[in-house]
């Protein structure tokens, strides 16, 4: 029996990781499969544990309001140097780019327990975008022993470093096998989909706006690197676009970091920025919808309705080419190129000119649209916990 640790503390990391928990526990024999969650994000990692009914083992809670990156960094490495010594696990696997994730893999080194890094080998190559994710993975993957890369693109870059094949894995990306879970459960139960409508009209959007033809941008972005300047040209570029189309909703669902709300109430006024349904609210921007972050289902459910997806999220970009919705990836960069290639990303950056024209291009050229919204799936297939079981067995 060996003792597995899984470390996580965003939602992400959750949506990535909480597929292979359950596909870890279905071999108790084999393995002992511990959880421990930094807390690095508290509401929104709860909503994800909550939905694939997990609860972990460890909660170092560190989550402090506009926390930095030295915050999140010593604490959760502090707050593991315990966790691991009690349960002293044979191997820790950690997810992706995040602070906790490098963190938690240096924690592990300073106790020279083998680290597994999921989603191994993603790069942009600039080391300020993203930022710090780019250097975090760099790192991670210089401490990981294991490395389970998404497809054979992030292998390359992993062999490039010199990392040694036999370490490494193509997996999948797990994103693809929460996504799946995710839309079987919402095609088979009606009621289900009944209830994403309700809470959608509570969280601030009626989605019955859409039965008479009506388009949805669906909207999120919370970048690091684009703090300041580039949130003010991506918010000014949407309140632009929202006033051209005025028969085209818009839905943000806002991500929890004050940084992110901070530049939408500088361009949009702070009035706007509520959640009443526009036929009772009194917000001039009547078409767009400011809400919550939503819970993983109500995301996807969302998602699925969406005609175009404006982001500069990661795990978005993975998900919505699945969807067959066209992405524009509001960042300069993107560690993610394979769906760049088959056509249904754009990088449109934070600039306000290219944000308007290919959303206006995207809105009206139907032949523009098609193209770009052809559904493929280039990272992943749903399977990638089971190959990654299977090679931990
Ligand atoms: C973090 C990750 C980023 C990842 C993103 C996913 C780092 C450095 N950043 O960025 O790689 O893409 O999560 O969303 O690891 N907050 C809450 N409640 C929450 C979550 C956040 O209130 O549930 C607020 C807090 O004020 C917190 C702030 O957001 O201090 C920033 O959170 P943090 O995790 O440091 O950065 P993110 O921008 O969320
Ligand atoms: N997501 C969600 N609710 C939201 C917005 C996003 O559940 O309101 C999901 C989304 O489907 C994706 C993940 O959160 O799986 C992306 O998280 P985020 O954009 O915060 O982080 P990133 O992927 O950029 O690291």
């Amino acid at each position: 029996m060996k003792t597995i640790l899984l470390i996580f503390g965003t939602r992400p990391e959750a949506i990535k990781m909480c597929p292979l928990v359950h596909k870890l526990k279905q071999y108790p024999n084999e393995f002992k499969t511990i959880v421990c969650v930094t807390g690095q994000h508290r509401q929104m990692l709860d909503q994800v544990l909550q939905i694939f009914n997990i609860t972990p083992d460890y909660d170092l809670n560190i989550m402090q309001q506009g926390q930095d990156l030295y915050d999140v960094t010593s604490r959760v490495l502090i707050g593991l140097r315990d966790v691991l010594k009690e349960v002293n696990p044979d191997m820790v696997l950690v997810h992706g780019d995040t602070t906790t994730s490098t963190a938690a893999a240096l924690a592990a080194f300073y106790q020279q327990i083998p680290v597994a890094h999921v989603e191994a080998g993603l790069r942009t190559g600039n080391i300020y975008s993203p930022w710090p994710e780019e250097m975090n993975r760099q790192i991670t993957s210089r401490i990981a022993t294991y490395h389970f890369a998404p497809t054979p693109l992030s292998k390359q870059n992993l062999l490039r470093e010199n990392v040694s094949e036999e370490h490494i894995l193509i997996t999948g990306n797990t994103v693809i096998d929460a996504l799946y879970m995710i839309v079987e459960r919402l095609k088979n139960d009606v009621d289900l989909q009944k209830e994403q409508e309700q809470v959608l009209f509570k969280a601030g959007y009626d989605i019955s706006r859409l039965s008479n033809g009506k388009r949805l941008i669906l909207i999120t972005g919370h970048r690091r690197e684009n703090f300041g300047d580039g949130f003010i040209r991506m918010c000014t570029a949407m309140k632009d676009l929202s006033e051209k189309y005025p028969d085209v909703d818009f839905v943000y669902p806002m991500h929890l970091n004050p940084n992110v709300r901070q530049p939408i109430a500088e361009v949009f006024g702070k009035e706007e920025i509520c959640n009443h349904q526009s036929s009772i609210c009194n917000k001039s921007h009547k078409n767009f919808f400011f809400i919550e972050p939503l819970q993983y289902v109500e995301f996807v459910y969302l998602m699925e309705k969406s005609t175009i997806v404006l982001t500069d999220s990661g795990g978005i970009q993975e998900e919505a080419p699945g969807l067959g919705k066209p992405v524009l990836v509001m960042r300069d960069t993107t560690e993610r190129p394979e769906a760049l290639e088959s056509g249904t990303v754009h990088l449109v950056g934070t600039d306000y000119d290219k944000i308007m024209s290919e959303v206006s291009t995207l809105l009206d050229d139907e032949v523009a649209y098609n193209n770009m919204s052809q559904a493929v799936n280039p990272y992943g297939d749903g399977r990638a916990c089971e190959r990654i079981v299977k090679y931990l067995l």
